[in-house]
């Protein structure tokens, strides 16, 4: 037999495989497909990868020997148990130092026990995630690999390559260890959950606050595509309110008002509650997500529960739509704040190294939501590295401080409009409590305390005797309870 002259193998030959597989060919890269149903093989070959340098392979095994060593194989097939199962059946054909890249939207539990599971039999492991959708795969998407240390230098031509490019920079770089790659992309996708919940609640001011046609408001939005919120999402946002049905009305008008969710927004909050980061902003998009799907019981509140009565605006429109756009880059310097912060708890948590201007440069193209605001990110941690939040940094401390009147006028005008803002509201009340030297928890210190006997500590400089520093201590408030404290633990 000839030798094997395949430099990557690709299985699962849906929309995704397929047009990953022509774009690593386009760079110069053989690659090997397979798919389980195989008649796709024949189809992909004959058709899609018709005069293409792609090969195919009618089984597991074949695909292996068509692989040069270090054989690198990358999953793009459903997360969760035919990740596995692959992984199962790619074992018996594997040597030692093979490479297994899972490049779905896999929980990252899963590859973090993957990771250890494979490299326990000398395989290399690694989760990666692709973002960009078909267009991203086809010609450049946002690649997030992170596993096997030892992986990386074998994959690196070929993921840097295959990446979207942003002024000569690839999108793509090693993440870090275990399943930090998959937990990289799922905070990614928690930020593209806010990132279009706040643009679905600008759409709503404009539209039932100000009484402005969708297509007025794709001309905003155009507008806004060339400043502060230069981004993939507003940029598809103004298309789509553009975008009319046959009978001139646009189209989103028809669509009904019930989002769907497969659930990596739901995981990085439930990331972000079991670190203790107040992720706010991912978590109200997912909440509105919720909120949204219950329709039914959304119109029989509408009969009966009234809210504020519609006065017209009297204000300066345009000024109010100004207002707007800072209330929506504020936002979102708010909510990449959160996804970082999380980020860099779990990061100290997992003794993963992650770097965060890096991860910030992945994000610039080629993913769901690349922006120019990425560019910024990136900027503020090559200046500092271990910075503590984006808002410590100058230009994103000046860019809320400029866009904090009209964040506030927008927030106080919804809120008489009685036009729910989640994604907004929130951001600024992170934004208050992160900046309050002092906030209201003594009352709740107290009130656990009071009724639990779960201790408090003092402030420094209110001392005494009966309230000594540095220690838990339990008051008697009643004169009832006893004087024992309740054993610590924190969840
Ligand atoms: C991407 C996207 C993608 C995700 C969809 C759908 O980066 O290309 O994040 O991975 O699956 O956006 O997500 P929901 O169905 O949960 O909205």
């Amino acid at each position: 037999m000839s030798a094997p002259t395949g430099d990557i193998g690709l299985i699962g030959l849906a929309v995704m495989g397929q047009n990953l597989i022509l774009n690593m060919n386009d760079k110069g890269f053989t690659v090997v497909a397979y798919n389980r149903t195989t008649s796709k093989v024949d189809d992909f070959l004959a058709n899609e990868a018709k005069g293409t340098n792609v090969q195919g392979a009618h089984s597991i095994q074949e695909l292996c020997a068509k692989l040069k060593r270090p054989r690198k194989i990358i999953l793009l097939v459903k997360a969760g148990p035919a990740v596995d199962s692959f992984i199962q059946q790619l074992e018996p054909y594997l040597e030692k130092g093979d490479i297994i890249i899972d490049g779905g939207n896999s929980h990252y539990p899963d590859s973090i026990r993957r990771t250890q599971e494979l490299e326990a039999k000398g395989l290399l492991f690694v989760g990666s995630g692709v973002s960009g959708g078909e267009e991203g795969a086809r010609h450049g998407p946002s690649l997030m690999p992170g596993g096997s240390t030892a992986a990386w230098p074998a994959i690196k031509q070929i993921f840097q390559k295959t990446a979207a490019q942003v002024n000569g920079e690839p999108c793509c770089d090693w993440v870090g260890e275990t399943g930090s790659g998959h937990y990289v992309k799922m905070v990614h996708n928690g930020i593209e959950y806010g990132d279009m919940q706040l643009i679905a609640e600008a759409y709503d001011i404009l539209k039932r606050g100000l009484g402005i046609h969708e297509s007025e408001i794709a001309d905003i939005f155009t507008t806004w595509n060339k400043g502060v919120l230069d981004s993939f999402l507003i940029e598809i946002t103004a298309n789509i309110l553009k975008f009319n049905d046959d009978d001139g009305v646009p189209l989103v008008t028809k669509i009904l008002d019930k989002a769907g969710q497969k659930g990596t927004g739901k995981w990085t909050a439930i990331a972000a509650l079991d670190a203790g980061t107040a992720v706010t902003l991912i978590g109200e998009a997912v909440f509105a997500r919720c909120l949204s799907a219950i329709k039914d019981e959304r119109v029989r509140a509408s009969k009966v529960i009234n809210g504020p009565q519609k006065e017209p605006f009297r204000g300066d429109k345009q000024q109010f739509i100004d207002d707007l756009e800072q209330a929506l880059y504020a936002s979102k310097i708010i909510s990449y704040t959160q996804g970082f912060m999380l980020m860099r708890e779990t990061a100290k948590e997992l003794s993963w190294n992650l770097n965060y201007a890096g991860i910030a440069r992945m994000w610039r193209g080629g993913c769901i939501i690349k922006s120019v605001f990425l560019g910024d990110i990136t900027s503020a941690y090559e200046k500092k590295e271990d910075l503590e939040s984006l808002l410590f940094d100058d230009f994103f401390n000046k860019a809320v401080h400029k866009a904090q009147p009209g964040w506030r006028r927008v927030i106080a005008q919804a809120v008489l409009w009685g036009i729910p803002t989640p994604a907004f509201s929130t951001a600024l009340a992170f934004f208050d409590g992160y900046r309050s030297e002092v906030v209201p928890a003594n009352l709740l210190q107290a009130q656990r305390d009071y009724f639990g006997a779960h201790t408090f500590r003092v402030v420094s400089g209110k001392e005494n005797p009966r309230l000594p520093q540095g220690q838990d201590i339990h008051i008697n408030w009643t004169g009832r309870g006893g004087n024992v404290s309740a054993s610590s633990y924190s969840a």
